[in-house]
Order: structure tokens, then sequence, then C-alpha cells
């Protein structure tokens, strides 16, 4: 998967979007059988983030996208390929691609989906890559979005506490500057398929009222299978990538591995003999988001100066499948511009299409509902404020 690329491609853009609001361990004790010290000591995870009502995959992918492409400096049309990698798309048909396509006001782009589950975005980026080296495109927007919070069985303690929501995006582009240096290794093993899926749905079982009695419908998983391939899986493939990059895992400045659970990133880190602080982590803020995980984490890494640029980085990430992925780079981009695209790209200024005749039945799972009703962190209820009336004024806006 190495072979010398036609053209050279760069990473020249990042953004990543996060729901506001926050899921905690707590929220999880009142629903299910579990703790935080439980949650905290065998996952790491302390919080993550829920897609409100009006979200979707592809709003959130189209908001980190846009993100994405104010880092690189470019305008949305300028982007002519557009893959986004996502286990939770908006619908079976169309791609969720196209409707971000819509969404960032884009004519030119090509934009289809990739299914790799927690793999995904590596996958993406893989195949975007090779599209620019073959000179088929001249800038990709990669993007990884998931809203797994509507398809967990919040009765099922070992499961729902992992995943959260959010989307993350790289910008790839074909330069004339030399090829930052690149290692890549994909890997599918399909003895895994059965162990995290989600059974019905599909051409084998369609959804009817008979695979949602079933529950058919939610995320399922084998943790200890799940979680035996990930340690065994991620510092191979990671040392794979290495490997083509023509380096050893001492050159590395940077790990930023699919952020599943804190337990599995130290056992990648001991498996690769590196210590802990070369490997970034935010899943307690975040949980498992999937194929956003590793692009939300590569973005908030170069936004908060852990990446600079010659730094040599890897990303890798295993999901259902079993799949794995890796890309061993040296960065090349300058950080400074990824800092304000938070700023520049509101996610109210975002929105997806939907057919005029057509609405969906409320999104929300029961289990959810009392959560996303409450107010939002740092939200200021104003409904008691009677202008002209000073003595009324809510004491929080004093
Ligand atoms: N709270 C309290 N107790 C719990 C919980 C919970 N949330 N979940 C499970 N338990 C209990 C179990 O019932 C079990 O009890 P028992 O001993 O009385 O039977 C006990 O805790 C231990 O259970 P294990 O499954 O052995 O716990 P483990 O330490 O393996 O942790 C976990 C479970 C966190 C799921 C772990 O296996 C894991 O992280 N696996 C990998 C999962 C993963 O990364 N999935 C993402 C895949 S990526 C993709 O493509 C979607």
């Amino acid at each position: 998967m190495t072979g010398t690329p036609t053209h050279s491609v760069r990473l020249t853009g990042w953004g990543r979007y996060a729901p506001a609001q926050v899921l905690t361990n707590a929220d999880l004790e009142r629903m299910v059988d579990t703790s935080n010290d439980w949650i905290v000591s065998r996952t790491g995870i302390r919080e993550r983030r829920v897609a409100g009502a009006h979200e979707t995959t592809a709003s959130m992918g189209a908001i980190a996208a846009l993100r994405a492409i104010h880092t690189a400096g470019l305008q949305p049309d300028d982007i002519d390929l557009i893959i986004l990698a996502t286990l939770t798309p908006d619908y079976w048909m169309p791609s969720t691609a196209a409707l971000v396509k819509e969404a960032i006001g884009n004519t030119r782009a090509f934009a289809f989906d990739v299914a790799a589950a927690c793999s995904g975005f590596v996958y993406g980026y893989a195949t975007a890559s090779a599209y620019l080296a073959a000179g088929m495109a001249k800038h990709a927007v990669v993007i990884g979005a998931e809203l797994l919070t509507r398809f967990l069985d919040y009765s099922d303690r070992g499961t729902c506490i992992l995943f959260g929501d959010g989307a993350g995006a790289v910008v790839l582009s074909a330069s004339d500057e030399p090829t930052a240096t690149v290692g890549i290794e994909l890997t599918t093993e399909p003895q895994g398929a059965y162990m995290i899926w989600l059974p019905a749905g599909g051409s084998k079982s369609p959804s009817s009222a008979e695979t949602i009695a079933r529950g058919e419908h939610k995320i399922r998983m084998e943790g200890k299978e799940t979680y035996r391939f990930a340690t065994r899986t991620l510092a191979s493939t990671a040392l794979a990538a290495v490997a083509r990059a023509g380096w050893t895992q001492d050159d590395v400045d940077l790990i930023i591995p699919h952020q599943a659970n804190i337990r599995i990133i130290e056992a990648v880190a001991k498996g690769l003999d590196l210590p802990m602080d070369r490997m970034y982590v935010n899943l307690d803020r975040y949980g498992n988001t999937s194929a956003a995980s590793v692009p939300i984490a590569l973005a908030e890494a170069v936004n908060e100066g852990r990446v600079g640029i010659g730094d040599k980085i890897v990303f890798v990430a295993f999901g259902a499948g079993f799949t794995s992925g890796a890309v061993a780079m040296e960065w090349t981009a300058d950080p400074a511009p990824g800092r304000t695209a938070d700023d520049a790209v509101r996610a109210e200024h975002v929105s997806i299409r939907l057919p005029v005749d057509w609405d969906s039945v409320d999104p929300i799972p029961a289990a959810l509902a009392d959560i996303l009703a409450r107010p939002l962190p740092g939200h200021i209820d104003l409904s008691d404020v009677v202008p002209g009336e000073p003595e009324h004024v809510h004491p929080s806006t004093r």
C-alpha cells in the first residue's frame, strides 16, 4: 500500500464538532446498574456528548468539514472529493456524504460514504490519499461522523456507557511540495464480524415490528473479545505503518489512537514500549465516538499545541469487522489556523435539507429525553427578564 504516488499529498486542514449536551457517568448511574467508579476505572470515560433532536450525522459532519476547509484556507467549492466514514448514517440511502456536500454549499465534489466502523476515518483517509495521488481529485475532505447515542440499548450497561456523538474532518490536498513521509496499513479480520454488530435493518433482517421488539436495531458487542482484538491489533497495525514510513516507534512524537478505552491505550503504549505522554487521550470527555474519534482527537491535539511542523505522528484505529488501520505521517501544516475554526464556522449556520413533505418521528431515545431537555452547559435562562424592569434581571446577567 505504499508505492510511489504520482502526486504528493498533504494534510492541509482539520476541524471537529461536538454537540453541546453532556451525558455524565452520574446520568448513567440513574439509568443502568453502574457507577462512576466502575466506568472511570474500567474505561477512563467521564462524560460523552449527545446530539440534540435537530442534529444528525450529516449536520455534525458538515460543521466539522467546514471547519477543516476554513483551516486549510480554502472555500467549500475548492473541494472535489468528499468521503464520509460512519456506522450511523442519516439514511441507508442517499449517502451521508451527499447530504454534507449540499449542506456545505459545494457544487463540484463527488461524494460517498465508507463503512469500516471505528476504523472508517483511517480507511477514508487512505482512500482519499489514493485518489489524490492518482490525480483524480485536488482537494478532498475526509470526515468521520457518528450519532451513536440513537443506536444504543440503554438497558445494556456493557455498551451504553461507552459511546458518544461527534464529528471530525481533515482536508487532504494534492501538492507540488515533496511528499511528507507516509506509511499506511489497513487490515480486515472477518472472523470478528459478529463481535460488534447491529443485527436488524439490513437485507438479512429488514426492520420490522418483530426486529424492534427483539431489540435488534441496537448495537451489540462482545466486550472481552473486542478488547483482546484491540490490544493485539492496534499495536501491530501502528508498527506496520511506522515500518512502511521507514521509521521505528522511537521516532514517533505522538500516537493518536482510537479513543475506546484508556486500558486499551495503555496496553498499546506498553506493546510499543512508549511512555503514555506520547499517546494522545481525550476519551475522558467524549467516550468512544467511533469513526469520529481519531479526527476529533487529531484536531484537538494540533490545536492544543501537541503537534508541530516536522513532528512524526501516527493515528491508529480498530473497529467492527474486525477492521484496523493506521497512518504514519510527518506533520507539515501551520497549526495556527485550526484554532480559529470554531469561531469562524458556527454550528447554528449549518443545516441539512429535508424533503418538504416529510418529517421524521422524534429521534430521541426515551432514556435520553430528560437529559436533552435540560439547559445546556453555560445556558442562561432569560425567560424571567422583563425589558424596562431592571429589578427582575436574572442574577447571572448582572
Ligand atoms: N457497570 C458496572 N458493571 C459492569 C458494567 C458497567 N457499566 N459493564 C459490565 N459490568 C460488569 C459485568 O457484568 C461483569 O460482572 P460479573 O463479573 O458479575 O459478570 C463485570 O463488570 C466485568 O465485566 P467485563 O465485561 O469482564 O468487564 P471488562 O473489564 O472487560 O470491561 C468493557 C468491559 C469496558 C466493555 C471492555 O471489555 C472493553 O472496553 N471492551 C472493548 C470495547 C470497545 O472498545 N468497543 C468498541 C469497538 S469499536 C467499534 O467499531 C464500535
